[in-house]
């Protein structure tokens, strides 16, 4: 299996906006209609922030994609998803190290992010270095991994 990491480009978008819709439909579906008000405001951060997007692929597919934004003093995993079929081959791991190596580039020593308790994402932060440093809003689990 041959993985390649890019930056995003304007073509990933569908792909990516699927991707956050099977998360919202997967994990918040009573989210799922507000999410969707709120498309507007969600494609412009995706855009914005679009070199902090990156794509992972596979044999020339599409197979998954992580964003992180600078917040105050750290670097904030914002969405990370692999697609169905690619998953548990280690592709979301090499999405959160490109995003640890980038963040880490761009001067950030604090990396943070916020995950369900019941999603099992958990197990990969913790394996890559992350801690639970509390909970925030909707009762998400807080990490963080310094260094
Ligand atoms: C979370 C997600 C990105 C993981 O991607 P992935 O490519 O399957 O992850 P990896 O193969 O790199 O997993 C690395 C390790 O994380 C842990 N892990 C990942 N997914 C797991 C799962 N479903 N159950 C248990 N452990 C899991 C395991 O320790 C795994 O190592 P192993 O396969 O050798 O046991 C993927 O399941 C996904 O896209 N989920 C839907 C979107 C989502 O929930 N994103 C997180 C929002 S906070």
């Amino acid at each position: 299996m041959a993985l390649r990491l890019r930056p995003a480009c304007v073509t990933d978008l569908p792909s990516i906006y699927r991707g956050e819709q099977d998360y919202i439909r997967r994990w918040e579906p009573g989210h799922e209609e507000a999410w969707r008000l709120q498309l507007e405001r969600h494609l412009t951060c995706w855009v914005e922030n679009f070199d902090r997007l990156t794509v992972a692929i596979i044999e020339e597919q599409f197979a998954g994609y992580c964003l992180w934004t600078p917040e105050q003093d750290c670097a904030e995993l914002c969405t990370i998803n692999v697609s169905e079929a690619y998953r548990r081959r280690g592709i979301g791991q090499a999405l959160v190290d490109a995003y640890a190596v980038a963040a880490r580039q761009h001067g950030f020593t604090c990396l943070r992010l916020s995950v369900r308790p019941d999603n099992p994402a958990r197990l990969l932060y913790e394996r890559a270095g992350f801690v639970c440093v509390g909970s925030g809003a909707n009762d998400y689990l807080r990490y963080e991994s310094q260094g």
